[in-house]
């Protein structure tokens, strides 16, 4: 057998390439998420309840939520939407380079251009959101405004070609995790301060004090 020296190279590059992409772009964004996520729930006591009734009524006393009933918790997603409404993960998404000159809204912006797209505030917009700053899950309850890239009012993973492929896989892993922590246990906060939630400025943002709950399972 021939051993190919190049080949067995580009291979590997690739792989190291692969594991750089999902460990670099996915972990932080996806952890950053969640926690913004069980923050606000912690937050809204009523917002929780309602989906913790919603993760009860569908797991009906078995050990887990499987993916396959995942699909039956539209208020999950609604949750998880409002999260990343609130606090779009990569504010300003990824520097972006015009490739050539346009007229855009009666500005002349010349080829290569860097672009900068502040989704953080486009998901904050009064003149788009209802009470912006508030965090409301049933927004979302009837209203077809996905994060899929077609919406361009929320679009926590970019749009266009180069938005993040990771999409489908950060969906999944989120709305699985959240419903089964949900699920599994009632949480509390240890003082009655409330939370803190200042965040913390950087490419992915994250809250600047991690959270401390009390997880109790549940019988
Ligand atoms: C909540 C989780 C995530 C969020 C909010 C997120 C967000 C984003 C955003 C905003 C971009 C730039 C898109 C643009 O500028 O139009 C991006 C790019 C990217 N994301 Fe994600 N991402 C998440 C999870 C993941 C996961 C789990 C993976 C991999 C498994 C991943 C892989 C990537 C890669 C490789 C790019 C670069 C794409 C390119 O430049 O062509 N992301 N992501």
């Amino acid at each position: 057998m021939k051993f190919n020296l190049r080949r067995f190279s580009s291979t590997i590059f690739y792989i190291t390439q692969l594991r750089v992409d999902v460990f670099g772009a996915g972990t932080d964004t996806t952890f950053a998420s969640l926690e913004w996520a069980i923050s606000e729930l912690l937050r809204n006591p009523h917002t929780m309840k309602e989906l913790q009734q919603e993760a009860r009524k569908i797991g009906q006393g078995r050990l887990t939520i499987p993916e396959e009933d995942i699909e039956k918790m539209p208020y999950l997603k609604a949750v998880l939407k409002e999260a990343l409404r609130l606090h779009v993960p990569v504010p300003l998404l990824i520097p972006r380079e015009s490739t050539k000159e346009v007229k855009l809204l009666g500005y002349d912006i010349p080829a290569h251009t860097q672009v900068m797209i502040n989704a953080w505030a486009i998901a904050r917009d009064p003149s788009i959101w209802e009470e912006p700053e508030e965090f409301r899950p049933e927004r979302f309850l009837n209203i077809r405004t996905d994060y899929k890239g077609f919406d361009f009012e929320l679009i926590p993973f970019g749009a266009g070609r180069r938005m993040c492929p990771g999409i489908s896989f950060a969906e999944t892993i989120m709305e699985l995790a959240l419903a089964n922590l949900v699920y599994k246990f009632e949480f509390t906060l240890p003082n009655e301060d409330g939370l803190d939630m200042t965040e913390l400025d950087s490419i992915t943002l994250h809250r600047k004090f991690p959270i401390l709950v009390i997880p109790t399972p549940c019988e």
